[in-house]
This record gives structure tokens, C-alpha cells and sequence, in this order.
């Protein structure tokens, strides 16, 4: 039995057994080779579902930072096979299996990122959707009834593809148990990518103050449409510290999502306030750095790693999503043929929010 196999019973085994004559269209990524050479098109047997398995056709999808690091040979796990990338796609539910009692066929749904880390803390490593599982980004996919979530009625299928990744990762960072926005706290979100603009909306909908930093300004007005109450250009103002320290009247934040990770964790530690939590979910400011821990110790805050979230995660998300009409913020959409242009846009950096590519 494989490693995929023992992590998820019946998900590798079925794909092989119920392959038919019948294909649908994917992207592979390969092990070894660059974008856009490493993003291939290729035909997939049909997916049939087996016993506790949907299968959707997929309408959209959306890439995330770790797609690009992925499909450039950068990430954790590295590529053995060649593998259907990106975790995140919306679509219909198509054909239910033996004993799936969560879905019927015309449910509108998305896949969750880990398959499966269905609800409590996590017990261990979660294998995801398109490292080292085959992703979203087909016409079609199997997945096991547990790995997937109804999406919001007002939500396009663009706009729920956006979900699983950045908006589960910013809903966990907020809003975990131990850890939750309150009304009247001061949340800081660094940048104005998928993660920390799904944080903005979740923290303006939970009656919190937002701060959001970015290196545009054009971004920034977006943000602050979006109901940031400051924004800081972080390339205008370095320091940006300074700055959250004067706008909080010297009090610091009480939440910060950490994208930057060690290049910009020292920062974020001088930023918060006392008892505050610093989520520390990315590494775009670099992966090594002299930290500087006593600042956190000394305000009693606390830092916590984020990994995307549960199947429980998702649902409570989308109910809160559904209840506030939260629309996701959708930067570029491309079509299926442009694969390789929407991998190059979310490179560029020249978008808000998220990249899209329809199905
Ligand atoms: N741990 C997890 O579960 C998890 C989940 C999702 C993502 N992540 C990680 O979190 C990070 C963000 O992901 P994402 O999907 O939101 O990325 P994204 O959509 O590609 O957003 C990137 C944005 O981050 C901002 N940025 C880049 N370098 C920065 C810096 N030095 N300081 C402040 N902001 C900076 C930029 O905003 P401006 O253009 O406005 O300057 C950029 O547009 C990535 O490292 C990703 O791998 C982790």
C-alpha cells in the first residue's frame, strides 16, 4: 500500500480502479522542471467516484503563493510525479459514491485544502491538494466526502474558489478559539494578498479596527475601500512599527497576520500590543533572520503557526461568509488556456487579493 493510500484510504486506489475510456482535461506540474514548461496540459481517465467520494466538475480555481513555489521546484514537499496542481477550486457535484450522506448531486462545493483534517487541532501533517495530492486544476476531480464544503449561495464559483486556502488560513488565524477578534481590538495585516485581504474582511466584519500595510499605494486605497481604518506603505515608511505604534496612540495591536515571516517578524513583535497574538502564516520577507524574541515575551504575547484549517474551519467560515455577505476579492481572472498567465500574474505581485482561472 502507498504512502497516499495509508494517509487517505480509497482516494489513489479508486482513481485507479475506476478508470475509464472517458478523459477529462488537467494541468500537470513536473518534478524537475520550470513554469511554463512545467505546467503541462494532459488527459486523466475520467475520475469515478468509490464509497465516501464526490466527484465535481470543477468550474474555477485560484493559486496561491505556494502554488508558484510548487510549480518552481521551491516548496516543502517536493514533486515526485507529475501532479495536478493548486489546492483551491469550486465547482458542482457531478456523482456521489456508496454511503456519502454530505452531498448530492448540483451541490455547489469546494474542496478543502488538507484531505483530510476534518475538525479539532491538527494531530498531524494533513496530506493536501496539489502537493502531494493531485489538485483542482481539471475539469474533474475525485474527493472524499469529508474533504469538502458547501460554498455560500451569494458566492460565484470565481469567487469560491478563493476560499480554501487564503480564506480558511486568515478564518483560523482570527478566529481559533483560544484566539478570537473581538470587537474594539486593532488587527494589522501585512500586504494586500489573498490571506491578509480575507483578514481584513473577517476583522471588519467582527467589528475590529485595521490596519493593513502594503508597497502601493493604489493597493492601499483598495484596502481601505475595503474597510481598513490606516494604512502604511511599507516601502515609503520601513519602519512601519513606528508607525502602528503612533496610530495605536503607543498601545500596539492585538492581532497581526505574519505573512512576511522572518524578515518581518521582528517588527511585528515591536507592533503588538500586550496579551496580543501574532499569527505567523508566511515567509515573503525571507526564511532566515536574527530574531529578536524579547519584545513578545515582555508583553506576554504569543506566537502561533498557522496551517491553513480543518474541514470544521471551512463550514463555520462559510456560515459567517453567507451571514455578513462577504464577497472574496477577486484580482485577475484568467481561462483555462491562460494557466501559465495567471502563475505569471500572481509572480508579478500585480494584482489584490486573489488570481483566478475558470474551468
Ligand atoms: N501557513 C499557512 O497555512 C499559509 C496559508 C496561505 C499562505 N501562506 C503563506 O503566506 C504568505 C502570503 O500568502 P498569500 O497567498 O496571501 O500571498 P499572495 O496572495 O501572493 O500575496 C502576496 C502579497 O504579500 C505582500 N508582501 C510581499 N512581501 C512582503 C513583505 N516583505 N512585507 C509585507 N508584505 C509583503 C505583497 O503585498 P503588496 O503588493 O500589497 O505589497 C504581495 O502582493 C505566503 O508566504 C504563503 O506561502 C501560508
Amino acid at each position: 500500500m502507498s504512502a497516499l493510500e495509508k494517509a487517505l484510504p480509497g482516494f489513489a486506489k479508486t482513481a485507479r480502479a475506476h478508470a475509464t475510456l472517458a478523459t477529462v482535461q488537467v494541468y500537470e506540474v513536473h518534478p524537475g522542471s520550470t513554469p511554463p514548461g512545467g505546467l503541462r496540459r494532459a488527459a486523466r481517465p475520467d475520475p469515478q467516484p468509490g464509497p465516501h467520494e464526490v466527484v465535481i466538475r470543477v468550474r474555477a480555481t485560484s493559486l496561491n503563493y505556494r502554488d508558484h513555489m510548487i510549480a518552481n521546484g521551491q516548496y516543502f514537499t517536493p514533486l515526485t510525479r507529475p501532479t495536478i496542481p493548486l489546492s483551491d477550486g469550486a465547482g458542482e457535484v457531478t456523482a456521489v459514491g456508496a454511503g456519502v450522506t454530505r452531498f448530492q448531486k448540483g451541490d455547489r462545493v469546494a474542496g478543502t485544502f488538507f484531505q483530510v483534517w476534518f475538525d479539532g487541532p491538527p494531530s498531524r501533517r494533513h496530506p493536501a491538494l496539489g502537493v502531494p495530492l493531485d489538485g483542482m486544476l481539471a475539469e474533474s476531480v475525485v474527493l472524499h466526502e469529508q474533504g469538502v464544503v458547501r460554498i455560500p449561495d451569494h458566492l460565484s464559483f470565481e469567487e469560491a474558489a478563493t476560499l480554501p486556502c487564503a480564506g480558511v488560513t486568515a478564518w483560523n488565524a482570527l478566529m481559533f478559539s483560544g484566539a478570537r477578534v473581538k470587537p474594539g481590538d486593532t488587527v494589522l495585516c501585512l500586504g494586500t494578498g489573498g490571506v491578509s485581504m480575507f483578514g481584513l474582511q473577517f476583522a471588519v466584519a467582527a467589528g475590529a479596527r485595521v490596519i493593513v500595510t502594503s508597497s502601493s499605494d493604489e493597493k492601499l486605497e483598495l484596502a481601505a475601500g475595503l474597510g481598513a481604518s490606516n494604512v502604511i506603505n511599507y516601502k515609503r515608511t520601513p519602519e512601519w512599527e513606528k508607525e502602528v505604534a503612533r496610530l495605536t496612540g503607543g498601545r500596539g495591536v492585538e492581532h497581526i497576520l505574519e505573512i512576511g515571516g522572518a524578515g518581518s517578524l521582528n517588527r511585528s513583535f515591536e507592533s503588538l500590543g500586550f496579551g496580543g497574538q501574532v499569527a505567523l502564516i508566511g515567509f515573503l520577507a525571507g526564511q532566515a533572520a536574527t530574531i529578536n524574541p524579547i519584545p513578545l515575551m515582555m508583553k506576554g504575547g504569543c506566537l502561533r503557526g498557522i496551517g491553513v484549517g480543518s474541514t470544521a474551519m471551512f463550514e463555520a467560515m462559510n456560515q459567517a461568509i453567507a451571514v455578513n455577505q462577504i464577497k472574496p476579492i477577486v484580482g485577475k481572472v484568467f481561462c483555462f488556456e491562460q494557466a501559465a498567465e495567471a502563475y505569471a500574474c500572481l509572480a508579478s505581485g500585480d494584482f489584490v487579493g486573489k488570481v483566478v482561472i475558470t474551468v
